[in-house]
């Protein structure tokens, strides 16, 4: 049997792992600036990270939501600390795309309406209310088509108003990521995010923060939504919650109630998933990895800003983007295959950082160092 070839991928096997590095089957070494797509919080096999899943995995792997299972209520409490919304009640489920499609769904089922409002390059997941609420034609099969979700232009305050004047009463939700991730680095701003509120509460409609990619810590806190100084009703996780290990959430704001049977999942919350979340949580609290992002992502903002050829560096914390011209169309790769760094990309041509969260200042030298280098390389190839 083959495999169902759905990326282009890079001819590389990583078989080894450690903090923000990763080894090839040959022994190679690569700084990893995208963290596996945002997914790596506190460092690949972060020791505290693999001594609590061997540890529980001695105990119980899993058992199904008909029972009791403490370590989730564990989990629900320490998100409530670090998070900050300990007033906000926690539905776990395994990936970003499941996280969503439930917060969509619970909106529905809670204000009894069917129209989403979504925004242009967004990217919200592959499945069912994800897809069809994520900006990209390519990704949507004729079933995912809807008249149920409204595209609108991104920071555009006159444009959600007439929106909500016209329809308001039919508005079920509203998702937005707090930093566009897939879309480009593209962070929404305090006031868009206020606004969002404000229309939310006018017209009664659930304001769902997408906080898959910006959230857990990764733009400095905990939710980049955050920013703005006002709460969603809902916010979605996944990616760094379990650096790694499957695990996803949404926590739901407590003038939501819950009705047996209307969410489920067979996996959501199992107790390895558990001990891989709780892990994740208690290193960001001891390391301080919040903090870390903040000043490491600084430092980087700072550095990529002095270099001319790169244009509009943006971004918050560890989510960093900026755009590369034509001219240089090959940094990306070179950096992968002459620099042995990683990093992301969004089309067409930019360049995204999701690093660790515990990324050193060394390592963010080291990739300054390296992309003026190759900057240079590549505007005077003769020198080669
Ligand atoms: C903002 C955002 N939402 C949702 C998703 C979907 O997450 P998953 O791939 O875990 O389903 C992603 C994945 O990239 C994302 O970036």
């Amino acid at each position: 049997m083959n495999l169902f070839d759905v990326y282009p991928i890079n001819d590389i096997i990583i078989s080894k792992a450690k903090g923000s590095y990763v080894w090839d089957d040959k022994g190679e070494q690569y700084l990893d600036l995208y963290g596996g797509h945002a997914v790596i919080s506190i460092g690949h096999t972060h020791p505290h990270w693999v001594q609590r899943i061997e540890e529980q995995l001695e105990k119980i792997a899993f058992y199904s939501n008909s029972i009791k299972i403490p370590l989730q209520q564990q989990v629900a409490e320490k998100l409530g600390k670090v998070s900050g919304k300990a007033d906000y009640q926690l539905f776990l489920c395994n990936s970003g795309a499941e996280a969503n499609e439930n917060a969509l769904k619970l909106a529905s089922f809670h204000n009894g309406r069917k129209k989403i409002i979504a925004f242009n390059k967004s990217f919200h997941g592959r499945t069912s209310l994800a897809v069809s609420a994520t900006d990209n034609k390519n990704y949507i099969a004729p079933v995912n088509e809807t008249d149920n979700v409204i595209f609108l232009p991104f920071n555009d305050e006159t444009a959600l108003e007439k929106c909500f004047a016209e329809t308001g009463k039919d508005i079920s939700s509203v998702i937005i990521e707090g930093i566009q991730g897939v879309g480009g680095i593209n962070v929404a701003s305090n006031s868009f995010l206020k606004k969002i509120r404000t229309l939310c509460d006018e017209y009664g409609a659930v304001y769902i923060a997408d906080s898959v990619q910006c959230g857990y810590g990764r733009s400095g806190k905990f939710f980049s939504h955050d920013f703005a100084g006002v709460n969603a009703d809902i916010y979605t996780m996944a990616k760094g919650m379990g650096n790694g290990f499957p695990v996803a959430g949404i926590i739901i704001a407590p003038h939501i109630k819950p009705k047996h049977f209307q969410l489920g999942t067979t996996f959501g919350g199992n107790h390895l998933a558990c001990a891989a979340a709780l892990a994740v949580l208690e290193v960001m609290e001891e390391e301080k990895l919040m903090g870390n992002a903040v000043m490491i992502g600084k430092y980087l903002k700072d550095e990529l800003e002095t270099i001319p050829q790169l244009k509009n560096v943006r971004g918050r914390g560890l989510m960093i983007g900026f755009d590369v011209p034509d001219e240089l169309k090959d940094l990306k790769k070179n950096l992968l295959w002459k620099h042995k760094i990683f990093t992301g990309e969004a089309k067409p041509n930019v360049i995204r950082l999701l690093p660790s969260l515990a990324l050193k200042k060394k390592d963010a030298e080291h990739f300054v160092e390296s992309i003026k280098e190759e900057i240079n390389n590549l505007q005077s190839p003769l020198e080669e």
